[in-house]
């Protein structure tokens, strides 16, 4: 009996915070899409590159976890990488994207769900925006 409902409370506890996180997700980006007149503008300033870059970054719902001014995110999940890109470079960014860690809530299988050139054109955008000072 009580064996039984130690397997089940963490179970549902787990269906729970997947059901939140993924509303909210999808929360925050229908708003993202919904005030994309701003950005718009300042992808007028961004680089090709970086332009494409910035697309991955909907694409890929980065922007469901994470604020970012000039992709128009305001997730609440992750730190904002208004605040977090001034700390990164290429490299950092890279290795964050493609193994963000044992235990990190950030979803494991970016790597492979874009091209070479997606994740080269996401970090681009990410550094354009530091370089910026955006936000
Ligand atoms: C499901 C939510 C979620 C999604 C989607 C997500 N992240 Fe994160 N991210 C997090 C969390 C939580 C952290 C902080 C914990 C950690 O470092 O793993 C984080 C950390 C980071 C960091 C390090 C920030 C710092 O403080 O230095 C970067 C950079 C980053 N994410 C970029 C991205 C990019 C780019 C994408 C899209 C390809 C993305 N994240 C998608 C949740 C998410």
């Amino acid at each position: 009996m009580s064996a039984a409902r130690r397997v089940w409370i963490p179970a549902a506890a787990g269906v729970a915070v997947a059901t939140v996180v993924f509303a909210v997700v999808l929360l925050a980006t229908s708003g993202g899409s919904a005030g994309g007149a701003a950005p718009a503008a300042a992808t007028a300033t961004l680089g090709r590159e970086a332009s494409a870059g910035r697309l991955v970054f909907a694409q890929m719902g980065c922007g469901g976890c994470h604020r970012l001014a000039a992709a128009g995110s305001s997730g609440p999940i992750g730190p904002s990488l208004d605040d977090a890109l001034p700390h990164h470079t290429r490299g950092s960014l890279l290795a964050k994207i493609r193994d963000p860690g044992t235990g990190s809530v950030m979803p494991g299988d970016f790597a492979r769900r874009m091209s070479p050139a997606q994740l080269r054109a996401l970090v681009t955008f990410l550094l354009a925006t530091r370089a910026r000072g955006a936000g």
